[in-house]
Parts: C-alpha cells; sequence; structure tokens
C-alpha cells in the first residue's frame, strides 16, 4: 500500500528501466533512503544501475550480493550505499553489519536491496520502488514517496 505520492511507469526494455532510475535519482535530496523490491530477474540491478548514473556515477555498478554493501563517491560529494541484504538473516545481523551507519548518513544516499530484512528498524520516510514481471521484456515499476 501506498499512502504518499504514486507513480507507475510501464517499462518495455532494459534501457527504460535504467532510465526510471536514473530519473528517481537525481530527484532525490542528500540522505534519502531508497528501498527496491522485486523478484529474481525483475530488473533489480537493472535499475540500480540507472540510479547509479543518475547521481553521476561512472564506475561499473553490480549487485553487492557478497559484499552486502557497495560504495561509490558521488562527484557532488558524499557516496552511494547500494545494500543487498539478501544474505542478511534478520535486524540483529544487520546492525551487526554496521547497517545504521549507511542509512544514517546525511549527505549519503542509500539504495536497498532485499529492505524486508530490516523492516523493523526502517524507522525514517523511505521511497519505496517495486519491479514486477509482466512479460519476458515488460516490467511495472511503482515507485510511492
Ligand atoms: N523492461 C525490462 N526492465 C529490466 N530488465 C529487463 C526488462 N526486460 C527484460 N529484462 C531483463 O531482465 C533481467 C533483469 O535482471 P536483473 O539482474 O536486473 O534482475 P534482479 O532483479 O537484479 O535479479 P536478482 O534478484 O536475481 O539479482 C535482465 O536480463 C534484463 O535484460
Ligand atoms: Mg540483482
Amino acid at each position: 500500500m501506498c499512502t504518499g505520492n504514486k507513480e507507475v511507469i510501464i517499462s518495455r526494455s532494459e534501457t527504460e528501466t535504467e532510465n526510471a532510475g536514473s530519473r528517481l535519482a537525481r530527484n532525490l535530496a542528500a540522505g534519502s533512503i531508497v528501498l527496491l523490491r522485486g523478484d529474481l530477474g525483475a530488473g533489480k540491478t537493472v535499475f540500480s544501475r540507472g540510479f547509479a548514473r543518475g547521481l553521476g556515477v561512472t564506475e561499473v555498478v553490480s549487485s553487492p550480493t557478497y559484499t552486502i554493501v557497495q560504495e561509490y563517491e558521488l562527484p557532488g560529494g558524499g557516496r552511494l550505499y547500494h545494500l543487498d541484504l539478501y544474505r542478511i538473516p534478520g535486524v540483529d545481523a544487520a546492525l551487526a553489519f554496521g547497517v545504521d551507519e549507511f542509512l544514517d548518513d546525511p549527505r549519503g544516499i542509500a539504495l536497498v536491496e532485499w529492505p524486508d530484512r530490516i523492516e523493523g528498524i526502517l524507522s525514517r520516510n523511505a521511497v519505496n520502488v517495486r519491479l514486477e514481471h509482466l512479460s519476458d521484456s515488460e516490467r511495472r515499476i511503482t515507485i510511492c514517496r
């Protein structure tokens, strides 16, 4: 359920999903948290790549599946923290890892995949993004802020 401002985008290609990520990133303030949800193959990594590009990241962007967090310096200062919590069993493990340091950086932007792992500590306002399969090449992207 979205109680805030809801935007629905139908993406018909990988590029359109990248562009949606890029556009969202360019409209965010420092300190923002974006929660990214979607099944395997829904396009989370594609969206994240566009998101990082939108913030001016030129490095190769891949999902931090094994490292849990990937940090990128942003051209205007501050950092992008790309978190993949798939391997984190719950809040205690996330805090032991130091997840709050990334979520609470006022100059940072945090993009969090598999945020359900830490639902209990996501108290601040976050932007919610959901990616859903419509067909092989189509995705529905729902952004709630
Ligand atoms: N409209 C679309 N938007 C995004 N990806 C698309 C689209 N149509 C087809 N695809 C394909 O779907 C796949 C999406 O893969 P991606 O790695 O981004 O998914 P993911 O959500 O990160 O999955 P995982 O949970 O396994 O990491 C890519 O192979 C991409 O080419
Ligand atoms: Mg992925």
